[in-house]
């Protein structure tokens, strides 16, 4: 039986920032922002906004009542969790109005957890093939004012619904995933910002990649030439070249350009919004999909990656039809508002934190399907907009 991804959808908050006006602001060089680091904009995050409300706007998307009652579980994805008890799932249901007889559970391991709750998924519908799973990746990377992370900040969503026979991605059986006890970024229970040791990161992610590619391939004596494309967690879009590049050195035959172009069509969407933790393979997947020369019956191979650090290889067969699936991408990044830097400086103050006290947030400025109007009592008030 086919087991993989069915339909995919992109929710971001509604304003970004140009990180040209960035750089000027922290006196850099913009060139090291959008060539160095390989980003163009930031998503900017309004109070209004968490990963319960991304989740549920990208969620949204792929639904239809049909849909909704095949459903048998949620799986929300992150690493911004917004209580350490309760799952972001749970919300995200009801934001959705799917029925009560469902399973939800929240997974964390950074940036990597998107991909066990896929994984996950596939093992449900393996034993029960007549449900469905809805897997959503939500995150809101923080790094801070003023930090060497902060040019790769940014936020969204990646819902996306496993079935057998999908229409989007077979997922098959192989991948290999590996985990090493390492600091290179984490959260401690009292921060609303990471810890990162940012150059470490990324020589971990890419010592990574290639000792679960290598055992991929020694698994199955795959070449690289069967991929038609190799796609990865792309914490900033200058990351992924970094890894490919480690793979194919100095090769410029036609798989090691075509890789190289594939991998250009994957950062487009992720120069415009950041690092979305848990979603930006995700997000790289569906950019791929649509700018790239994707086409059915191609193998397509991916790398996620979670600090910490957790890393996994998976490859999926492209089915017929897939791009009917994957929903359009221009309308979450053209239906946007420009923000100056000093307003982002004054939203990114603004988010609710840590703070015990009761608070109403105005949604006027919001046009996001769903919003987070303030906490009463401890709790979130979340509601449609
Ligand atoms: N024009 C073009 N490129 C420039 C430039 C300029 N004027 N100035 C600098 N650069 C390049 C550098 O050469 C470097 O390229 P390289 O990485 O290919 O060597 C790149 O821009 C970054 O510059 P660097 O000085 O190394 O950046 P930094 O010290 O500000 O840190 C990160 C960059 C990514 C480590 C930092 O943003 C970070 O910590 N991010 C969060 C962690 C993360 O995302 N980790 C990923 C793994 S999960």
């Amino acid at each position: 039986m086919k087991i993989g991804i069915d339909k995919l959808a992109f929710a971001t908050t509604d304003k970004y920032m140009d990180l040209r006006e960035l750089a000027a602001a922290r006196n850099v060089d913009p060139d090291k922002y959008t060539i160095g680091i390989g980003q163009d904009l930031q998503a900017v995050v309004p109070p209004t906004q968490d990963i319960v409300t991304l989740a549920a706007a990208a969620a949204q998307k792929l639904l239809t009542p049909a849909i909704a009652q095949r459903i048998s579980t949620v799986i929300v994805a992150t690493e911004s969790g917004i209580d350490n008890s309760k799952a972001a799932a749970i919300y995200v249901k009801h934001l959705l109005g799917l029925g009560d007889f469902v399973r939800t559970v929240e997974l964390k391991e950074a940036c990597y957890s998107a991909t066990a709750g896929l994984q996950f998924a596939r093992g449900i519908v393996a034993l029960n093939p007549q449900e469905e799973v809805l897997v959503i990746a939500a995150d809101i990377a923080r790094y801070g004012l003023n930090t060497p992370g902060e040019v790769t900040q940014g936020a969204g969503a990646v819902a996306m619904i496993v079935s057998q026979n999908p229409r989007v991605l077979a997922i098959e059986d192989t991948s290999v995933s590996l985990t090493k006890d390492i600091m290179d970024f984490w959260r401690p229970l009292y921060a609303t910002e990471a810890f990162v040791d940012g150059k470490y990161s990324t020589s971990v992610y890419i010592d990574c990649f290639r000792e679960v590619l290598t055992r991929y391939q020694q698994l199955t004596g795959r070449p690289l030439a069967d991929f038609s494309a190799l796609l990865f967690h792309l914490p900033f879009t200058k990351m992924g070249k970094k890894a490919l590049e480690a793979v194919l050195g100095d090769r410029a035959d036609a798989t090691a350009e075509r890789f190289r172009r594939a991998l250009a069509a994957s950062q487009a969407a992720c120069r415009q919004v950041g690092n979305l933790y848990t979603g930006s393979l995700y997000l790289a997947l569906m950019s791929y999909l649509q700018n790239g020369e994707a086409q059915a019956g191609d193998r397509l191979g991916l790398f996620s990656y979670g600090s910490g650090a957790e890393g996994e290889f998976f490859t999926g067969i492209l089915q017929p039809g897939f791009a009917d699936y994957v929903l359009p991408l221009s309308s979450a990044l053209r239906d946007r508002q420009q923000v100056s830097v000093a307003e982002y400086e004054r939203l990114f103050n603004q988010q609710l934190g840590m703070t015990a006290e009761d608070i109403n947030f105005s949604t006027e400025g919001d046009s996001a399907p769903f919003v987070l109007a303030g906490q009463k009592d401890h709790q979130r008030q979340y509601r449609a907009n």
